[in-house]
């Protein structure tokens, strides 16, 4: 069995990082993603973008991974113990998944922790804060490893793949707000694939989903998973 999970902003909600949509405090309600998270602002205003993604990461290494994130890593292990297998696709820049013991998780949207350089694209572990005069070793200026509005999301021909071999379909803590993401769970219902939503409140997409569970990630994944592994 093939198990397809896609996670959104919401399974780290109660780790203390930000939603981007959503009821209370969400990201995008209090700044302006066109001003913070494009290509173009980082060219008019790469101080202020530095500044966004710094105080980002400086609260994720102060975080922790939650009992949802904790949940994926058991159902990663309990499946590979019976010869199945896990895809994990994330559109979170966090590593609290990989802090919670999975592998191989799918980052297409980038990774907070790491930077990269404008000049040669090298990628380097970033725990520091960038500035504008964070050097590469090619003397280059370095940018959060961040897939921002109007680039090119990350792996996606492995995770197209992946798609293409699931068994089942799983959205856990994600608006279905953004694509190509969003457009996931409809490429698997187009095969026949079962597909299963995990969260708060129903998404954007939600009809596109066959079975739905709503609830705090860190209440509900943990249940779904233990599901799993029992079934
Ligand atoms: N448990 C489960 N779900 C939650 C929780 C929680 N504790 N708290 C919030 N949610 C839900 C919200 O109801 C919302 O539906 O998580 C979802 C988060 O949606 P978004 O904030 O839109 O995050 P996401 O879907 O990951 O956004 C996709 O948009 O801005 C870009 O690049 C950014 O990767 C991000 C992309």
């Amino acid at each position: 069995m093939n198990v397809f999970v896609l996670t959104g902003a919401g399974i780290s909600a109660e780790s203390g990082l930000g939603v981007f949509r959503g009821p209370g405090a969400a990201l995008w309600k209090r700044y302006d993603p066109m001003q913070l998270a494009t290509p173009e602002a980082f060219a008019r205003d790469p101080a202020l973008v530095h500044d966004f993604y710094n105080a980002r990461r400086n609260n994720l290494i102060a975080a922790s991974p939650n009992a949802a994130h904790v949940a994926l890593a058991r159902l990663e292990a309990g499946l590979a113990q019976r010869g199945d297998d896990l895809t994990l696709v994330t559109q979170n820049i966090d590593d609290l998944h990989e802090r919670a013991g999975s592998t191989g998780v799918i980052h297409m949207h980038g990774e907070l922790l790491k930077a990269r350089c404008a000049s040669c694209g090298a990628v380097h572990d970033c725990r520091d804060d960038l500035s504008t005069s964070s050097p590469c070793d090619c003397a280059g200026a370095l940018r959060p490893h961040v897939v921002w509005f109007g680039e090119a999301p990350l792996y996606m021909d492995e995770i197209y793949a992946a798609l293409e071999a699931a068994d089942l379909f799983v959205a856990i803590g994600t608006s279905g707000a953004v694509y190509p993401a969003a457009g996931f769970v409809r490429e698997a219902r187009a095969k026949g694939v079962r597909c299963c939503e995990l969260n708060l409140e129903p998404s954007e997409n939600a009809a596109e989903f066959d079975d739905r569970r709503y609830g705090p990630a860190s209440e509900i994944v943990p249940s779904w998973v233990e599901e799993m592994l029992g079934s």
